[in-house]
């Protein structure tokens, strides 16, 4: 396998060497740091909101969270001990504020949460999840009265198309939809050949 072709399969859970190189791909990128703060922004966090993401990798988002929240606390929770690692290390003073908890884990996990969240979000995870109707019930179940759930997507690869983008859009709608969310919408996060859409849904 050619290197670049290691790295990109690394997206998926990154381990090892190659997959800390992974997830400084990530946390430099800058199509990946625009898609993590516009996701943020789109959230329109409150201070005392409990917010958390699905696959957090690095953790850009949860940092961008974290400067907008007082009494709330925001939860990353990734399946890679890598991500969950490099994460700690960006977050290291919100952790200690007790603002940000890292959890290492898959969905599973979310059941080990007594919580509910008023945001639940992922960024370019979706593509990962064998079940996207099961994983949206996981977050409806989740989310507080008046909560809502965040999906974004921009697909990668060597020939990434708009039409790619807006398929795995429709895909999360109709999970979501199945799952029960409502007013159910999908935004252009910022424009491209193959832009980033962010699918949102009320609990
Ligand atoms: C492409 S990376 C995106 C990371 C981050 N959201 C970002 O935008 O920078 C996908 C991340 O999702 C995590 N992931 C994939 N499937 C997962 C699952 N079922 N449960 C938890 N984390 C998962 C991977 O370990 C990886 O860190």
């Amino acid at each position: 396998m050619s290197f670049r072709n290691g790295l990109v399969a690394q997206f998926r859970q990154p381990a090892g060497r190659l997959g800390r190189i992974a997830g400084f791909v990530m946390a430099h990128r800058p199509s990946n740091r625009l898609r993590n703060r516009r996701t943020v922004e789109l959230m329109k966090l409150q201070p005392q909101m409990n917010v958390l993401e699905i696959g957090c990798g690095p953790g850009l988002a949860l940092l961008h969270c974290a400067r907008l929240l007082r009494s709330g606390r925001a939860v990353g929770i990734d399946h890679s001990a890598v991500m969950i690692e490099q994460a700690a290390a960006r977050l290291r003073t919100d952790i200690e504020a007790g603002r940000v908890e890292l959890i290492e884990g898959g969905l599973p996990a979310l059941e080990n949460l007594s919580h509910c969240f008023d945001r639940i979000y992922s960024l370019n995870v979706v593509q990962f999840l064998p079940d996207l109707e099961e994983a949206f019930a996981l977050c409806h179940g989740h989310l507080a009265p008046g909560g809502a759930c965040y999906s974004t997507y921009q697909p990668r690869g060597k020939n990434p198309s708009r039409d790619d983008a807006i398929a795995k859009a429709r895909q999360i709608e109709a999970a979501m939809t199945q799952a029960g969310f409502n007013c159910i919408e999908t935004i252009e996060l910022f424009p491209g050949k193959a832009p980033a859409l962010c699918v949102t849904g009320a609990a």
